[in-house]
């Protein structure tokens, strides 16, 4: 049975913060951000808006494009991790609002929740409802897996340079047009850990910086290999003496809480699957340099982290293979068009992997590439912390979606923030009525109740 992406929408902030005057404002070097981490541009949400907002418009445009009436969905999903309730799950305020356009009840058929597990929330979802389909409890209808958040660190954070906003809405479904799941190959891999979290009552996270970045690359890595075995085992993917599994997934999408994570992530995987290769001892030459291993190679994060000897020749390392002609040729034709929505937009956590998906193939199809038949390999990662590996193949009504992706036009015309707007939001200065943009056939939020009997409803209208 085909499950899979039928089509996929955007919602995406207008606002803007400029890297470059935010690291003149910070005192920081802009080369840092656009070369060092590949952020150019961080989305940034209105007073008028949420997480939940942005979802629904997600969805609205998903809903309009395809002619779609209430009654062809029978889930609704939201992963997010911008919460904005203990209890009342996310999925329920945007069956309100699109409610507002389709009719009071007329989503009352449709069951859904919201998911957390930081921002690998998203790919459990899709995974969860394609077996719903493949279970065959769909009736012929299809899902809609929104994935919606607000990345916001605290003011003056090193985390403060990776924020971003933004929404993406997939509808999956037994008769996808653009990518099909390969079955029984999805693998996940999960520990305890406090790389990043967010406590309750805080609305930005507590975060280890180099920390999450080592095990988001340890626990893709643990993921993947898991992914290997089915791939061998079901024979979905059978390499020739020589070939490692990467060399037979065309494109690759990696999380991305900046666009420079995907390259790193490419440089580790690679340097895991290549090592035991005929290929490596050329590239190892080219390097001039053996590949350095820790102290204790069987130490912690912790250990790891705090061998400055093995961390200084492992950057050299990475940095010179990362300039290799092999790297450069996989980078380019595998994960470089991924990366571009990442560095006008920024984090959007659950949304980061799925913005990549859409920038892969916006760009790849205006580079005149042909995508169908191709394989497409998914990185997702979750802090606290989880990941999971899968991967579909790009199906031949795929153009049908991808020739009317325009990233530029379906963002709108942008609004530049001066530093001092910015902070403003940032710090909740500012009601939802003192917003910076008028807006247009998109929902919006008008208030957030106060009196102790109705604290925190919030009220939505659609701008028609
Ligand atoms: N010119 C050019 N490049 C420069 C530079 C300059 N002047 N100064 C530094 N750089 C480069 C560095 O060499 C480095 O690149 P490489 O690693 O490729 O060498 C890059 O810029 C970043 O420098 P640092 O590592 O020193 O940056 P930092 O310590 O200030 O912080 C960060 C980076 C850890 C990602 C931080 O922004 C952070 O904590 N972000 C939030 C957490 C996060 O995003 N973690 C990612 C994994 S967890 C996850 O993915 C879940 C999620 O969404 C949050």
């Amino acid at each position: 049975m085909t499950v899979g992406i039928d089509d996929i929408a955007i919602y995406i902030p207008r606002l803007f913060l400029d890297a470059r005057d935010f690291a003149e404002a910070r005192g920081m070097d802009p080369d840092k951000l656009q070369r060092g981490l590949g952020i150019s541009k961080m989305a940034i949400v209105d007073t008028n808006q949420d997480p939940a907002c942005m979802a629904a418009n997600a969805c609205l445009r998903i809903m309009q494009r395809d002619n779609m009436s209430p009654k062809d969905i029978g889930r609704l999903y939201v992963a997010t991790e911008s919460s904005l309730d203990e209890s009342k799950a996310m999925n329920s305020y945007v069956i309100g609002m699109l409610e507002q356009v389709y009719g009071e009840g007329s989503f009352e058929h449709c069951g859904g929740i919201e998911c957390k597990f930081a921002c690998v929330s998203g790919s459990y979802a899709l995974y969860d409802n394609s077996n719903w389909i493949r279970a065959g409890e769909a009736d012929e209808k299809s899902a809609i897996v929104v994935v919606s958040d607000i990345a916001k660190y605290d003011l003056g954070s090193s985390g403060e340079y990776t924020q971003g906003a933004g929404a993406v809405a997939m509808l999956v479904n037994d008769k996808p047009r653009l990518l099909e799941f390969d079955p029984k190959v999805t693998s996940t891999s999960i520990k305890n850990e406090y790389d990043f979290y967010r406590p309750f009552g805080k609305e930005t996270p507590i975060v280890h910086g180099q920390y999450s970045n080592l095990l988001y690359l340890i626990q893709v890595k643990k993921a993947l290999m898991a992914y290997k075995e089915k791939a061998l085992a079901t024979g979905l993917i059978k390499p020739k003496e020589g070939e490692t599994i990467l060399d037979h997934i065309d494109f690759l999408n990696m999380h991305l809480p900046y666009s420079n994570m995907g390259k790193k992530a490419l440089a580790y995987l690679l340097r895991h699957e290549w090592r035991k290769l005929p290929r490596w001892k050329k590239i190892i030459e080219k390097i001039g340099m053996e590949e350095p291993t820790p102290k204790d190679p069987r130490g912690t994060i912790e250990s790891v982290l705090a061998d400055t000897d093995f961390m200084t020749k492992d950057h050299e390392f990475t940095k010179k293979f990362t300039k290799t002609e092999e790297f450069q040729e996989t980078y380019d034709a595998k994960l470089s068009s991924s990366l571009i929505a990442s560095q006008m937009i920024g984090n959007l956590y659950t949304a980061s992997l799925y913005l990549g998906l859409r920038s892969s193939l916006e760009f790849e199809f205006q580079k005149g590439t042909n995508l169908e038949g191709k394989r497409v390999g998914f990185g997702s990662y979750g802090s606290g912390s989880s990941a999971m590996v899968f991967s579909g193949v790009i199906l031949p009504r795929y153009k049908e979606i991808v020739k009317d992706m325009n990233l530029e036009a379906e963002i709108g015309n942008r609004v530049k923030l001066s530093l001092e707007e910015y902070e403003e939001i940032h710090e909740n200065k500012r009601s939802p009525q003192e917003n910076f943009l008028e807006s247009k056939k998109e929902f919006i939020l008008v208030d957030v109740e106060n009196a102790p009997e109705s604290r925190g409803e919030r009220r939505y209208v659609y701008n028609g």
